[in-house]
């Protein structure tokens, strides 16, 4: 439980300025909003719901739940019966109740500087409303599933907000996974339509997007699948315009060769050639150029379809995470709200990308159900230099500032001196998310980035959970470097040992949920009973995060990292299996076992153990192939920094593989433990003498 006072010691806290004004000033407020917040949901939650626009108000109860599989289905139903639209409140409600139309709602800054474009509500508001009707020409309906597959563009916005307008349900990809994991993706939830862009730049690495998509439609088709539309968005059209070295191929998007377009990206680069299926593919300005800019929303049920979106899963196939309409807008809204303390002249900046869910809750749906105004950055922190994010910061005048502990470790290794030449003054809170932060990486963050002025909500949560479920509030709970400290309202945390007893006190184990929050997932789309095994299985009654965390005298939560076969790279959750499958499809891979070792910048880098078929002998053409092999089948973010032949696999005897050994010889470490279940102990010295020399 929380603490009845807020410890003194050992701990770092806002200045008497900063929380004066803040939204929760103290901890002692803190702790009677949670109280208010667990004890009577109904109220807390309802007080919230009254800023927000119902179309017609909520039957029966407030809040219906069940956590425990053996009391039967488990299900979440949160103000059951309430009609709203999402897009709506993000919009109209500020554009037409709270006169926010000239207000900004992003300053969008491209990979190369000087690329940019400022969107105000109201003009959001319009492409929305065009683009919602876009899709309804081409058929879309209440219920049907859309994936998007661009960069980070204002359009990324506009096609999910447009989806929302009309009660269709988004399913976006992140731009950096390969064509392979998109069309698992595009099948796993049956999506009709697909919205992708013609390319983007990633620092100066042309990213070939339409060539991806194309040949995830492919793919698709050979499965048996077909979806009916491709609509592509000329991102990159100004270069193909300006700065193709060739002729625009024949059968080229023709819009590309008729119209004067204005692209955003003014350097020139060499430019893709666009393959053009007239058949399938049609362009995004075409269609928006005839579209009325006025849309009735889709009134929708509290409990109906938002997104879907994919998480690893730890049988390697991904999970389509399913959140639904008022208990998610709810909980992103109140979270960024609370969380980083919005006030309404913040220039807030999350540098996440929206395909992940960093960027659906605190790029896209907590900032606009707030009102706020928000930096959208394509570009990386390193490109052109190592300044570009306090370049920005100071361009903008950002004031609340939410970023990956990965990206701290790397721009830290660079040194002060790139941070220091930027003023920075305009920074007021500081946020990290995706993995544990270092104590030394927080320090970093706080005493360089923040000149100690700022206070770091270290916020945990999951694509499952929709929003952070542990968090400081920045005004109201004194800081410790690398905990997450308190739960936020509504959630209510306990540690299970291995038999599912709950721990009291300073205690180490499983993190769990009791109760469900607004904000949580509501099953795995198409697979009610993955949902139930991956999340409630192992202990009756409890969402199980699949974390361990350790809590401290003072009730800290310490999340100590993943208990299951996942691995946290970068922030981004990679399960073991997957890779594992992705290598075993090389034909001369006979078997293989991945694990995590400690990176410096990344968390945890990827060392793969590979047992190859018969006569075949491993060799830097083999190792270069499989890296490639994992990234053509996931993507980039899953690229093997460790590839190792192991002649054999320390197992069990009955077959199984034990990581922990692997783990300790992935890392160096000739400190086994016990291993006297291992089936054949000699190849333990064996993968010893076979590190990889790069290890
Ligand atoms: O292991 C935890 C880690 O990231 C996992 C969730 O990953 P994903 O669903 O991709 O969402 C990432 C962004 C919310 C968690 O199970 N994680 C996330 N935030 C933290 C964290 N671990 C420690 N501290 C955090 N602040």
């Amino acid at each position: 439980m929380i603490p009845e006072t807020a410890p003194k010691e050992d701990v770092y806290v806002a200045s008497a300025k900063f929380s004066k004004n803040a939204l929760v000033p103290s901890f002692e407020k803190y702790k009677e909003m949670y109280m208010k917040s667990i004890e009577n949901p109904d109220e807390f939650w309802g007080d919230i719901a009254k800023d927000f626009f119902w179309k017609s108000k909520h039957s029966g109860d407030f809040l219906s739940y069940n956590f425990d599989v053996t009391k039967g289905e488990i299900f979440v139903k949160f103000m059951e019966g309430a009609t709203t639209n999402i897009c709506y409140n993000l919009l109209d409600r500020n554009v037409h109740e709270k006169n926010l139309g000239n207000k900004v709602a992003f300053y969008w800054e491209g990979n190369e500087p000087g690329d940019e474009l400022t969107v105000t509500y109201r003009e959001l508001l319009q492409k929305v409303c065009q683009f919602a009707n876009v899709l309804k020409s081409q058929g879309v309906k209440k219920g049907d599933r859309v994936s998007i597959y661009m960069p980070m563009a204002v359009e990324l916005v506009v096609a999910m907000l447009a989806c929302v307008r009309i009660g269709a349900v988004h399913s976006i990809v992140f731009a950096g996974f390969s064509a392979e994991s998109l069309c698992e993706r595009i099948m796993d939830s049956e999506c009709s339509l697909l919205i992708t862009a013609d390319g983007f730049y990633r620092g100066d690495k042309l990213i070939n997007l339409k060539l991806l998509a194309d040949d995830a439609l492919q793919k698709c088709k050979d499965k048996g699948f077909t979806v009916r539309k491709c609509i592509m968005l000329k991102h990159l059209s100004k270069e193909i315009e300006e700065g193709s070295q060739s002729p625009p191929a024949k059968r080229s998007c023709p819009d590309l060769q008729q119209e004067g377009q204005t692209g955003r990206v003014k350097k020139r680069r060499p430019v893709p050639q666009l393959p053009w299926n007239p058949e399938v593919d049609l362009c995004w300005h075409t269609l928006v150029k005839g579209a009325s800019d006025e849309c009735e929303p889709e009134w929708c049920d509290s409990e109906d379809p938002l997104f879907i979106l994919y998480t690893s899963g730890s049988t390697g196939k991904p999970k389509g995470v399913l959140h639904t309409v008022s208990g998610y807008m709810l909980y992103a809204a109140t979270t960024f709200k609370l969380v980083f303390d919005y006030q309404p002249d913040d220039v807030y900046w999350c540098t996440a990308d929206i395909g992940w869910i960093t960027g659906h809750s605190y790029i896209t749906y907590g900032p606009l159900a707030n009102g706020a105004t928000s930096v959208l950055f394509e570009g990386l922190p390193t490109y052109p230099d190592v300044g570009r994010m306090w370049e920005i910061v100071d361009k903008y005048h950002v004031t609340k500032f939410y970023t990956a502990p990965t990206a701290i470790r790397l721009l830290m290794k660079y040194g002060t001196e790139p941070v220091q030449k930027h003023k920075r003054d305009s920074l007021k809170v500081l946020g990290t998310v995706g993995e544990p932060i270092n104590p030394e990486a927080w320090q970093w963050y706080y005493n360089v980035v923040g000149e100690k002025r700022c206070p770091i909500v270290d916020t945990f949560w999951q694509t499952e959970t929709g929003g952070h479920v542990l968090t400081p509030l920045p005004a109201a709970t004194p800081m410790k470097p690398g905990s997450a400290t308190f739960p936020f309202f509504g959630v209510v945390p306990a540690v299970l040992n291995e038999s599912g007893e709950e721990l009291e006190g300073p205690s180490e184990g499983y993190l769990v949920f009791k109760q469900p929050w607004p904000g949580i997932m509501r099953t795995v789309y198409g697979n009610q009973q993955r949902f139930e095994t991956t999340y409630f299985k192992k202990f009756p009654g409890y969402y199980v995060t699949g974390d361990g965390c350790r809590r401290d005298k003072d009730g800290y939560y310490w999340i100590t990292g993943r208990i299951d076969d996942m691995l946290n790279v970068s922030g981004h959750l990679l399960s073991t299996a997957e890779v594992e499958s992705a290598l075993v499809e090389h034909e001369f891979v006979a078997e293989a076992a991945v694990v995590g070792r400690p990176h410096p910048v990344k968390g945890e880098s990827l060392y793969c153990f590979v047992t190859l078929t018969e006569g075949v002998s491993f060799c830097r053409t083999l190792e270069v192939e499989l890296r490639n092999l994992v990234r053509e089948k996931i993507g980039a973010i899953a690229t093997p920094d460790y590839i190792q032949n192991a002649p054999g696999l320390p197992k069990t005897r009955s077959g199984k593989i034990m990581r922990r050994v692997l783990r300790k010889i992935a890392n160096g470490e000739r400190e086994l433990g016990d291993i006297s279940t291992l089936a054949d102990s000699s190849v333990v010295e064996q993968l010893f003498q076979n590190r990889s020399c790069t290890a």
